[in-house]
């Protein structure tokens, strides 16, 4: 098998070659155009995927040393994510399956964050549980088997990554307001400030009210002050997000038995929450999986990865498919652990 993985759901344009689960290649470009607008711009990001495609997929293939007739499957990300930028990455990996007449494999852009653990050593035992966290999802999985995993939890409103980015904003921090903001707290105070986290009943999450406490806190202590005491006052928003996501990491493990945990996403790079994860895990007798900076933010070799489990379990796409800006999790929601 020799899979070739196109991810384009947001601003970045990434390709990678896999020989069955083992990675060959790997070339991930980073539109760095949307810091100009201090937020991703969906039409400027579908042009800059068009105008880096082939270059990044034949980088991969050439890279990998094989040549394009070597390959056997072709897989891009199916969604969720901007349409139009899903869009180019899905026309590309149809143009492609056509002229190869190989087939074709839709992935799930979360589901694949998750099985990014499953591209390096150490790999997770099954099942484990995973705190998936991104700029779109806040999800704590209970993972059963590669293509076997259940909700236990998700945010009911905004997603963490967003909460990182708006906080930042409020915090006169440029976009990518998420790595800035954690890159200003690394020698702040996180105890320097208290904001009060709200009761969420299970293991759901809300992110809205918090997000309205930072911005009466910003508005309180008024632009001076924030400038003066920036540092003190991103550690002390970071620890607040960290600890909410902790709180439910605890009781799901707690109330599961299972003390295998993973993160992933692109939240999952947060200095702040990588650091709590594994001392807690230590303290704890937790078996803790972080994976590399690389597979933590969007990339094409975990759509790859996933792609191989999809193929083995012989799931493939009908050529005339389309990509979904919404598209649902292939996995079950419970009530229940
Ligand atoms: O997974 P990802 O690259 O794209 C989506 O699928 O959404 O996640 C992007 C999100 C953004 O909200 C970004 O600010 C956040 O991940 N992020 C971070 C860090 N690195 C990326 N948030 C906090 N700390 C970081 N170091
Ligand atoms: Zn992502």
């Amino acid at each position: 098998m020799m899979i070739l993985a196109i991810e384009s759901s947001c601003d970045e344009t990434s390709a990678a070659v896999f020989k069955g689960a083992e990675l060959q290649s790997h070339i991930i470009a980073t539109q760095e155009i949307h810091s100009q607008f201090g937020g991703v711009v969906p039409e400027i990001a579908s042009r800059a995927h068009i105008q880096q495609i082939e270059t990044i997929v034949t980088k991969a293939i050439e890279k990998a040393g094989i040549t394009p007739r070597e390959l056997t499957h072709i897989a891009f990300t199916e969604g969720p994510g901007l349409l139009g930028a899903l869009l180019v990455g899905h026309g590309f990996a149809k143009g492609m399956a056509l002229a190869l007449g190989i087939p074709l494999i839709g992935v799930h852009h979360m589901q694949a964050h998750i099985l990014a653990h499953f591209i390096e050593d150490p790999k997770p035992a099954f099942p484990f549980l995973c705190l998936t966290v991104s700029g779109g999802h806040t999800q704590l999985i209970k993972v059963i088997g590669p293509l076997d995993m259940v909700i236990l939890g998700e945010t009911t409103d905004d997603a963490v990554g967003e909460a990182f980015d708006k906080s930042a904003r409020l915090l006169g921090i440029p976009y990518p307001g998420g790595p800035l903001l954690d890159k200003a707290a690394e020698h702040g105070n996180p105890h320097a400030f208290k904001f009060k986290i709200p009761e969420m009943p299970g293991y759901d999450y809300s992110f809205s009210g918090i997000k309205t406490a930072f911005l009466y806190f910003t508005r309180d202590k008024g632009e001076a002050f924030v400038r003066d005491n920036l540092s003190d006052i991103a550690a002390s928003v970071r620890h607040t997000l960290v600890e909410m996501l902790m709180r439910k990491v605890r009781k799901a493990i707690t109330d599961t038995g299972i003390h295998r945990i993973a993160i992933a996403g692109g939240v999952s790079a947060n200095k702040g929450l990588r650091k709590v994860l594994a001392e807690e895990g230590n303290a704890n007798g937790w078996e803790v999986f972080i994976p590399d900076f690389s597979f933590c933010t969007d990339n094409a070799a975990m759509i790859g990865i996933t792609a191989y489990y999809q193929a083995m379990a012989g799931d493939f796409k009908e050529i005339n498919c389309s990509p979904h800006p919404r598209l649902p999790f292939p996995i079950r929601k419970h009530s229940s652990v």
